[in-house]
């Protein structure tokens, strides 16, 4: 099997489905496997006191910071008593915002966020932007190469030209292997996300939706093909 690296989305606001999540997933040494929170558990009643506990795991708080350098800085600092791997922030944030947050996040990676794989090119001219997706995340990947940020997050269809201009890590969200792409637009099979040369996937729904087990085997199975 080629790359294996997958950070499992546990978007939910309930502790028992994010232990579920985690028993369920721990199936294999086929995958490597880290855990992505989002808001929604981020903002639960006892979400950020269960990642506080969680020992022996790589873990991705997806807070997606957009905001000024200040605000952004302080959330960062806010975060510190948590042993958290990988944080992200929109890289529209602005440069500035972006070097005085990997500023003080010390050994956290820092990920850049491009365009989120919901938007397609009509959205984004909805938004008031004037280039296309492809140029957009370009434009950013550059951006956060000169900010120096650790890992940078973009759909499997943008990855090809984003390593060009940026060196580190590239995780790839919109990841499906079945025919639900539910509220994403720029989505990738597993396989030609790595092909393309995504070092980590996110994938949420397609595993942890149903049968959470058959689902992971479902998922080796079409890399092993
Ligand atoms: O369920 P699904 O596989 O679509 O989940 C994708 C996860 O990745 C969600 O948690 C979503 O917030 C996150 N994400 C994304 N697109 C981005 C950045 C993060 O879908 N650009």
């Amino acid at each position: 099997m080629m790359n294996n690296k997958i950070f499992i989305a546990c978007d939910t606001s309930s502790i028992s489905k994010a232990k579920e999540i985690i028993r369920k997933t721990q199936i294999t040494s086929k995958l490597e496997i880290g855990y992505k929170f989002g808001l929604e558990f981020l903002n639960s009643k006892d979400g950020r006191n269960f990642i506080s506990k969680i020992k022996n795991q790589t873990v991705f708080i997806d807070t997606k910071l957009h905001d000024i350098p200040n605000t952004c800085v302080s959330a960062v600092k806010a975060l510190k008593d948590l042993n958290i791997d990988y944080l992200t922030m929109h890289i529209s944030s602005g440069l500035d915002a972006l070097k005085a947050t990997k500023k003080v996040a010390g050994k956290i990676k820092l990920i850049g966020v491009t365009i989120l794989t919901s938007l397609d090119n009509k959205s984004l001219k909805e938004i008031g932007f004037n280039k296309d997706i492809k140029n957009l995340v370009l434009q950013q990947a550059k951006l956060a190469q000169k900010a120096k940020l650790d890992a940078l997050v973009c759909s499997a269809q943008e990855v090809k030209i984003v390593k060009k201009v940026f060196k580190k890590e590239i995780i790839t969200p919109g990841i499906r292997f079945d025919t639900n792409s539910n509220d994403q637009k720029r989505t990738s099979s597993p396989k030609q996300a790595y092909k393309n040369g995504s070092s980590w996937l996110v994938i949420g729904r397609p595993i942890t939706k149903g049968n959470i087990k058959k689902n992971i085997q479902n998922l080796i199975d079409h890399l092993e093909k």
